[in-house]
């Protein structure tokens, strides 16, 4: 097979410059006052689509963020690759944390790596691992050398649920048509240690509003006499888990797969220091369901979260007052065959019946995904261990990661497409925090061992088709 990195190193200069002029967009797309940035990212996308060539170039306009396609079809009888990914970023507050500007890319070397790495907000999620894509097939096409079909849609919704890529989905299907689908939006488990992954959590998110007297009141005289929002909203996050950390919703591990001893033992092999784990976020003890280790409670076990809480008075000094309202956002991570729809509706249930007089509760859903589960007995699968060990010399290790991507299962649903989940990104990169960033040593590689999985795919596509 062709070696692709002469090409990859020949050009890498290039590949940056144009890859910081993406990251320089401030594509945030849960924020509106960006609208026109999450534009720019797309119109800038599409000219690189059209600079590679691919045919049927696309900005199509949903309700909120556009969806970009692209695709070049070579030959109907050979298999097709989709790739998915997202060209919007997380918001970067707390922006006093950040050493510089979030959207002024910058190269500086790091313990984990020497060579470099990139900083910026979306530097690894997901415009680096996604521009890897653009990038791969630059590199496979400047020879004529494309060998199968592929297709391009890359979103600017992910991180804000995905709702309307996943409206184009159904309504696009055909189009969409592939034999697999390939995403960079996933981390491998270290610099050396390439991992597939074959495992996302689903989401389900909820906000809650809990609202006791009319105005904020004096806190000496009302206090003990009401009930207090803040106490009661406490009281009831704390009623979530016992004693065992487990969550105590009824019904909530109904559906929970439980694993054999031996599958079980299986996540045993994957290297994983707790030490190293607990060190690299200065904590001094591990907490989670009794019974199940740090990797278990991260890919197969779910999790509830609190991850935001106000109300009251939090400015500077004292005042003395019992607030009128208090406000919360709980996350559910869901593990198969948890279904956010009904986790979010018997969360609902359990919150209202427990929730005391002396308050009102106002319950709001936000955005949800079902988790995923990648076969690894396909052609993609051994696909892409080959094209790791090509680029890696090491077999990857498939490993179950605990963040979501809501649209993966749709594709399964929706497309009957499994799809491959090639990360290249470490958990120490910072995706969503303050100083993001992305090894140049990952990205170069990752392009390489993209690339090599076009010709891995439509061989083993082509062989399992002559038998
Ligand atoms: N790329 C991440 C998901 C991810 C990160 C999966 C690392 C596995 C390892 C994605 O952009 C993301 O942040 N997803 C959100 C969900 C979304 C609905 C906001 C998440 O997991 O919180
Ligand atoms: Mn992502
Ligand atoms: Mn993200």
């Amino acid at each position: 097979m062709k070696e692709f990195n002469k090409y990859i190193e020949d050009n890498k200069d290039r590949f940056l410059i144009e890859l910081f002029d993406l990251l320089k967009i401030p594509s945030i797309s849960a924020d509106s006052k960006h609208d026109k940035d999450t534009r720019a990212a797309a119109d800038l996308l599409i000219s690189h689509f059209k600079k590679l060539g691919l045919e049927n170039c696309e900005i199509h306009e949903t309700k909120g963020h556009p969806i970009v396609y692209g695709e070049k079809i070579i030959n109907k009888n050979l298999p097709t690759i989709l790739v998915y990914g997202h060209y919007d970023v997380q918001p970067v507050d707390p922006i006093e944390l950040w050493d510089k500007d979030p959207f002024d890319p910058y190269i500086k070397k790091t313990e984990i790596h020497p060579e470099g790495a990139i900083f910026c907000r979306g530097a690894c999620d997901d415009k680096g691992q996604m521009f890897m894509h653009i990038k791969a097939l630059e590199t496979i096409m400047t020879d004529n050398q494309l060998p199968c079909n592929v297709k391009l849609m890359i979103e600017g919704e992910e991180e804000v649920g995905s709702d309307n890529l996943e409206t184009f989905v159904k309504e696009n299907k055909e189009k969409l048509k592939n034999d697999i689908v390939l995403v960079s939006d996933t981390g491998m488990i270290d610099k050396h240690t390439p991992s597939i992954t074959t495992g996302l959590r689903g989401l389900s998110y909820m906000e809650l509003e809990v609202t006791g007297p009319n105005r904020d009141l004096h806190s000496g005289h009302y206090g003990g006499t009401v009930a207090n929002p803040i106490n009661i909203l406490s009281q009831i996050i704390s009623s979530l888990h016992d004693s065992k950390n487990q969550i105590t919703i009824p019904g909530f591990y109904e559906d929970v797969v439980e694993y054999s001893e031996d599958e079980r033992k299986d996540s045993q092999k994957i290297p994983f220091d707790e030490e190293e784990f607990k060190k690299s976020i200065a904590i001094n003890s591990v907490h989670g369901e009794k019974g199940f280790s740090t990797i278990e409670r991260q890919s197969i076990r779910p999790a509830l979260d609190v991850n935001g809480i106000w109300g009251g008075y939090t400015n500077e000094g004292a005042k003395t007052v019992l607030p009128s309202k208090a406000f919360a956002k709980i996350s559910m991570r869901l593990v198969p065959n948890q279904n956010w729809k009904k986790i979010s509706s018997i969360f609902t249930d359990h919150i209202n019946k427990i929730c005391p007089k002396g308050v009102t509760i106002k319950i709001k859903e936000h955005h949800g995904g079902q988790p995923y589960i990648a076969p690894t007995n396909t052609i993609g699968f051994k696909a892409a261990s080959k094209s790791y060990e090509d680029v890696f010399n090491k077999k990857p290790i498939a490993t179950k990661d605990g963040g979501s991507i809501p649209i993966i299962a749709l594709f399964e649903k929706e497309l009957n497409s499994k799809t491959i989940l090639m990360g290249f990104g470490l958990d120490s990169d910072a995706i969503h925090s303050p100083n993001e960033h992305f090894g140049l040593s990952n990205f170069l590689m990752g392009i390489e061992t993209i690339s090599k999985f076009y010709f891995h795919f439509t061989n083993l596509f082509i062989d399992s088709s002559n038998h």
